[in-house]
């Protein structure tokens, strides 16, 4: 079949597209009904279906093809960089998450508790993962790069009763010490776990709270031989919240269901990913994210592939450790974000020679814009076709890209491709909401009923959900993915940069907001405004223009220097290394409507050297000359 006539059938007829695309999974109980959506924008799919994530991920394997290798879980932070690696096939798996399973219950969890995931990117964080998922318990995995305010905010949203996570996640060689991070969050919070499991690494020396804290070992020793079933569930029952940032500081709990999560990974691992089980696929991106949700750890099990989990830099012993890997496991398919590859471009050639990397057959790259340089090196050094995917934490799986296991359609440059199975997308002017024509720029939306796999609401907030991603339009009521983006007369779509105030740094999603909010409870700061400016690294830099609390009088370098190291210091002990700003200037007035709207767009053109737009509504021109005075080297 072709491209054009599934798509056409699974956007013409979703329900009888989705009941066949269900088969490829195992139903414990079929479903009565393939889409209820008698409540609009709410999608509720496979309505009566028993399902389990783990069942057919982990137990579907382990019977038919048990000794199949099912994860690889590799360190480069070891003492000298020299990998840590170690197996486990689906049998092994299979008992481990049994395990777990088991540790979790004796702690109190069941079926709907919360668990929070802090964890570094260790095999025991897909033992969590997947042990929540067989005993029905609801994992949100925080990303380990976030610190103590951010992990507050997310424990009092969530309100779990188990958080599992270790002493120290790694960077470099050196422990980054998580115990005290999450101590501090819990102080924070105003909702307190019972009970927080902790794998001591031997990294860090740790403080364990009496009563609350409990050694992952130990209680790990007492269930070696305990079997835990998987509990079947409502294809509709929560399988995990992941909170993603977008235009206020609270970040959003992305809830996601059971079955049509399941079909949806199961579906996309043929059709755009082509996995084929017994094969091995390498994401290198964090369980943190919902790249290693859908591509690390569940959509290449589903598939019955092993899959890696990787923790270290792309750089570390040297540049070519990504292709040892490829080499010395096989992998077929590999899933990796711009950024690292342009880092690697960086690196001395001869690196990407090292290893024989011919098992390779693509390499998946989303997260970011990929430049046409960057998407052409990789390919020529590869010598694979370069997959560019267009997605978001809400979607789960690939919107826009090319679905080689239908049709092997032609990638254009500089392009994600076109839409996958199930999405309904156009292009709407954002200030009219008329549809877009051909080579013409508007905001990509996607018309309801969304497919499987897709956010069911923000967790605990339904009102929030429609208010945020629904009604942005006062034409028709359609879903704001808050991306720019352009169609060409062929159909391909080019993603220009968000219309909010959500910035890409890296590939890893942030929220300006939050960044400010971090950066005003420093004492000396009276406000600030934080911007995504373009970088030829990173995709996007975060750059903060603050007015200092004494900005009557001007600072002098050296204060303004030490303000900049505050804030830095601030941010990462809040939020999170990852959200610190690239570069902090000092102003005395910020772009303001008269309503005392900031004028973000305007402030990021000027970083970025381009006309600041329409600026009827500034209240002080003089604070524009001032971005382009702080800017001056
Ligand atoms: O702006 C788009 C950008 O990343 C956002 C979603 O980020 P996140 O929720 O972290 O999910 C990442 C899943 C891969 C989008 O709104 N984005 C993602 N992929 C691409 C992209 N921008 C351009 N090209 C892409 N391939």
């Amino acid at each position: 079949m072709k491209y054009e006539d599934i798509y056409k059938h699974s956007i013409n007829d979703p329900e009888g597209f989705w009941a066949q695309e269900a088969k490829r999974i195992d139903w414990h109980q079929p479903f009565t009904q393939t889409l209820d959506y008698s409540k609009p924008p709410f999608a509720n799919w496979f309505v009566g279906g028993k399902t389990n994530l783990c069942h057919n991920a982990v137990d579907r394997w382990a019977a038919s093809h048990g000794d199949n290798t099912a994860l690889i879980a590799i360190s480069t932070e070891t003492a000298d960089g020299t990998p840590a690696e170690k197996t486990w096939t689906f049998k092994e798996l299979q008992a481990e998450v049994e395990r777990t399973a088991a540790m979790m219950s004796e702690l109190g969890v069941g079926k709907g508790d919360i668990v929070l995931i802090y964890m570094p990117m260790i095999a025991e964080a897909s033992f969590a993962m997947l042990a929540c998922a067989r005993i029905g318990a609801i994992h949100s995995v925080v990303f380990g790069g976030f610190a103590s305010n951010s992990l507050a905010t997310r424990i009092d949203d969530a309100r779990p009763k188990l958080i599992v996570s270790s002493d120290a996640g790694s960077r470099g060689g050196k422990p980054v010490p998580y115990k005290p991070l999450l101590d501090e969050a819990i102080h924070l919070a105003d909702h307190k776990p019972e009970h927080v499991l902790l794998i001591d690494r031997g990294l860090v020396p740790m403080n364990l709270v009496a009563g609350r804290d409990v050694d992952y070992a130990s209680l790990r020793a007492k269930h070696i031989n305990t079997k835990v079933p998987v509990t079947w569930l409502a294809s509709d029952d929560i399988s995990y919240i992941l909170y993603t940032s977008g235009t206020t500081g609270k970040p959003k709990g992305v809830q996601r269901d059971v079955g049509g999560y399941a079909v949806a990974l199961a579906s996309s691992m043929e059709t755009i990913f082509c996995g084929k089980p017994g094969e091995t696929y390498f994401a290198t991106s964090d369980i943190g994210w919902v790249v290693g949700h859908s591509y690390i750890v569940y959509g290449p099990l589903i598939a019955g592939m092993a899959t890696i989990m990787y923790e270290g830099t792309p750089l570390r012993p040297d540049a070519s450790i990504w292709w040892q890997i490829v080499e010395k496991y096989k992998v077929t398919r590999m899933f990796s974000a711009p950024t690292a590859v342009r880092v690697l471009k960086k690196q001395p050639p001869e690196m990407m020679k090292k290893y024989d990397v011919s098992s390779l057959k693509a390499l998946y790259l989303a997260g970011e814009p990929l430049d046409e340089t960057t998407s052409a090196w990789i390919a020529e050094e590869l010598g694979v076709s370069i997959i560019d995917n267009y997605w978001q934490t809400e979607t789960g799986w690939p919107v826009l890209s090319i679905a080689k296991g239908i049709e092997d359609k032609p990638t254009r440059l500089g392009s994600p491709g076109i839409p996958m199975p199930g999405y309904k997308i156009k292009l709407l002017n954002e200030a009219t909401g008329e549809l877009c024509g051909s080579n013409e720029k508007g905001v990509v939306v996607i018309e309801g009923p969304l497919p499987p796999g897709f956010m069911q609401t923000i967790f605990g907030d339904d009102e929030r959900y429609i208010k945020t991603y629904w009604s942005n339009f006062k034409t028709e009521q359609v879903y704001s993915t808050f991306d720019w983006g352009i169609r060409d007369d062929d159909g391909y779509y080019f993603i220009l940069g968000r219309t909010d105030d959500v910035i890409n740094v890296a590939g890893h999603r942030l929220g300006t907001r939050e960044i400010e909010e971090s950066i005003s409870s420093h004492p000396n700061v009276s406000e600030v405004a934080v911007v995504g400016v373009e970088d030829k690294l990173k995709g996007q830099v975060a750059v903060a223009f603050v007015i200092p609390k004494l900005a009557e009088t001007t600072l002098s370098a050296e204060a303004r220097h030490q303000l900049e190291k505050e804030v830095f210091a601030i941010v990462d002990k809040q939020l999170g290394p990852v959200a610190r700003p690239a570069r902090v200037h000092c102003v005395t007035l910020l772009p303001k409507t008269r309503s005392g709207k900031l004028l973000r767009r305007s402030i990021q053109a000027i970083c970025e050297g381009r006309d600041p737009g329409d600026l009827t509504t500034i209240e002080d021109p003089g604070s524009l000359v001032q971005i382009r005075e702080a800017l001056k080297p």
